[in-house]
């Protein structure tokens, strides 16, 4: 393939002149105070950007916005065929709505630097509520609705917040998720108290609530006054978002003010080609690390109007839902997961709900999440004749780490490659010892220090993890946990997980977490849970259960037990639902569990037996169990 000039010297130039690559595109962003240094490298591995300069996440992307006069431009498309509403706010509402959902936080005593935890569905005053927050310098901590009451009070005693906002309910096709009873448990379990909640009532479910802690959202924002922004360093935190780690212990990515600003416009323009004023959707939700970036700050720093959907890629009437949403609103670029479109094909293989729609204003389709298979991508393109971009990323990157830049240099597309790295990001294929391999060989991913903006500066109040996780393992690279290739054109090739992390529907789950969930349940003696392939989520989680020698109950009812204890521990986003009783789990002499052999057996693929196994023949007993469950055949 030639070489691409115009990629070469901007990926160039981001690597070899940083400070200068992005204090160019920090002009992007209305600062209050200009910075001392584009790039601090006084204390590295900890590299920090932007320091000394000031600004407010939520002035850049709402107030600046109504002060230019675009008050009157839709800033959030509200669509829910869940309720079967629609609701279009401008800017101007929007900050009329966050200037007094700010005010109602600091009457609660929230101030610069305070946490607030907001557990909400995909409703406008989530949006509202973060960037209620980010106006106050307060730090959010959007936890996913379909986690657990468990998960949220980790989350809590993580961040400890002085008030938790969230609604009467969430809204799923099947069910309505009463989310208040969830909240009252987990901040029952934490051994933080939040002084209070702010809830939203939804009329589809009214919460009960607790005299002198739980407040109404009407209420309260009605009854406040407007708070301006609070200037805040480019290096105070803006967020965390709780990520899965190896460990059933939750990873709190830090997200900073300034970078972040910086990175998202840059991206709104180089990747996702969307100017001011156009179309945005990215078809995901608030509590994950995409709906953070691409629903709520991304489209709205750079001014485009961003659609809020609540609802799914199916059933919600049928697979035909995004071509309505995009006709309807003219989307001019659309980001979902694959799943959603592997959904959408195994109901509408020939696609002939699209044909019912003007799909004229769409652009370029962008994928992410999760590793993207060929045929889907190719469907994709079939279908809607519009690019389709695979790019990949992480909670902890907050924004592309390899993409097609569709927006300044498009490149042909290879199905199955995110494409190449994104300028940025140094990235570089290395082998256990930490050396550099050649082009087309496997390793692990690694990305030469500095992160570029916008990349987690640590984890909450956690250096030390943070070190130990990304930064310790190869001097001077973060490990991105990820292995793959770079092909002869410097194609990525994203292959597997290295660590004990599974993609369950593009929602990253710890394998270890699962495991300990599992073994709170006192006829479990031993377990291990392994990712197996899945046509429609990429990936499910398989529990093999060694019971006690006293358990009396039937496999089928054990097998229900368990289902119920993880769907109530960590949450029905686990989607656990395949159980495997076996006698004993294959081992190494020293003791380890041999998790990746077993997987490798359930998925088919090569596997060879390690020499350190305890005994082989347990392997042979778990393949006859994986193949009663049509695995490993
Ligand atoms: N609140 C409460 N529960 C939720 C929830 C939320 N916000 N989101 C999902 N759940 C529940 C679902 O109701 C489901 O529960 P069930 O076991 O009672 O059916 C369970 O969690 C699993 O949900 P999901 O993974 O969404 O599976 P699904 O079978 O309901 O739908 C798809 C399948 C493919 C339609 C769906 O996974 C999808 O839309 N995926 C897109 C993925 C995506 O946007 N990823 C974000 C990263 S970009
Ligand atoms: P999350 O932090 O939940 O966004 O999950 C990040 C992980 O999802 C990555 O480390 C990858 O394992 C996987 N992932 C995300 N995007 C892609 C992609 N385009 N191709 C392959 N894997 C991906």
């Amino acid at each position: 393939m030639d070489q691409d000039p115009s990629y070469q010297e901007l990926y160039d130039t981001s690597i070899h002149k940083p400070q200068e690559f992005w204090a160019d595109a920090a002009q992007a962003i209305s600062w209050s105070k200009p910075w001392d240094k584009v790039l601090d490298d006084s204390n590295i591995p900890f590299y920090r950007w932007f320091t000394g300069a000031t600004l407010n996440t939520c002035y850049n992307a709402v107030d600046r916005h109504v002060e230019q006069g675009y008050g009157e431009q839709t800033a959030i498309i509200y669509d829910s065929p869940v309720t079967d509403s629609k609701q279009k706010i401008s800017f101007s509402e929007l900050l009329h709505q966050v200037s007094k959902m700010a005010g109602a936080l600091a009457s609660c005593g929230v101030t610069k630097g305070d946490r607030v935890v907001i557990y909400m569905p995909m409703i406008p005053q989530t949006l509202v509520g973060m960037l209620a927050c980010a106006r106050l310098g307060a730090i959010h901590s959007v936890v996913f609705g379909g986690f657990a009451a468990n998960e949220l009070a980790t989350r809590i005693d993580d961040a400890k917040p002085k008030v938790v906002l969230s609604a009467s309910c969430g809204i799923e096709p099947n069910r309505t998720v009463a989310y208040k009873p969830l909240l009252d448990d987990a901040i029952d379990i934490a051994s933080h108290k939040p002084s209070h909640t702010i809830i939203f009532q939804r009329e589809q479910l009214v919460a009960q609530m607790t005299d002198g802690r739980d407040f109404d959202w009407q209420q309260v924002s009605d009854s406040s006054e407007y708070h301006p922004c609070v200037e805040v360093l480019a290096t105070d935190p803006l967020y965390i978002l709780y990520t899965s780690g190896t460990t059933g212990q939750p990873k709190g990515v830090v997200r900073d003010n300034g970078g972040h600003a910086v990175a998202l416009a840059w991206t709104m323009k180089h990747i996702y080609n969307v100017k001011p004023g156009e179309v945005f959707w990215a078809a995901s939700d608030v509590g994950w690390v995409v709906g953070h970036s691409y629903i709520c700050y991304g489209p709205l720093i750079n001014r485009s109007t961003t659609v809020l959907f609540e609802g799914k890629p199916i059933g919600t009437p049928d697979a035909g839902i995004f071509w309505r949403v995009i006709e309807e609103y003219q989307v001019k670029s659309l980001f979902t997961a694959p799943t959603a479109f592997r959904a959408i094909r195994a109901a509408d293989p020939e696609g002939k709900l699209i044909d019912k729609y003007d799909l004229s204003c769409l652009n370029a389709l962008y994928l992410a999440g999760e590793r993207c298979d060929p045929a889907t991508l190719i469907w994709a393109q079939d279908k809607l004749k519009v690019p389709v971009v695979d790019h990949w990323w992480q909670t902890e990157t907050g924004w592309s780490i390899a993409a097609n830049l569709l927006g300044s240099c498009p490149a042909p597309i290879k199905a199955g490659s995110p494409s190449r790295p994104v300028p940025g990001y140094n990235v570089e294929v290395v082998d256990a010892s930490g050396a550099k391999v050649a082009a087309g060989e496997s390793g692990m991913i690694v990305i030469k220090l500095p992160l570029p903006p916008g990349t987690l500066p640590t984890l909450w109040q956690n250096n030390g993890r943070y070190y130990d996780a990304y930064l310790s393992q190869v001097e001077g690279y973060y490990l991105t946990g990820d292995a793959g290739y770079i092909d002869q054109d410097n194609y990525l090739w994203i292959m597997n997980r290295i660590d004990d992390v599974i993609n369950v529907a593009g929602h990253r789950l710890s394998t270890g977490r699962l495991e300990e969930a599992l073994s709170n349940h006192p006829s479990v003696a031993e377990v291990a849970v392994i990712g197996v392939h899945d046509e429609l989520k990429g990936e499910l989680p398989l529990g093999l259960v060694v019971l006690t020698s006293d358990c009396d109950l039937s496999h089928v009812d054990i097998e229900k037990a368990l289902i119920k204890q993880v769907r109530e521990d960590v949450g029905p986003v686990a989607a656990f639902k395949l159980i495997a009783v076996v006698d004993r789990l294959p081992k190494t002499r020293s003791g380890k569990i041999l998790r990746a052999t077993m997987k490798n057996i359930a998925n088919s693929s090569e596997y060879t037996v390690p020499a350190t196994i305890e005994d082989a023949s347990v392997l042979e007993s778990i393949e006859q169990s994986l193949q009663q469950m049509g695995y490993a055949q």
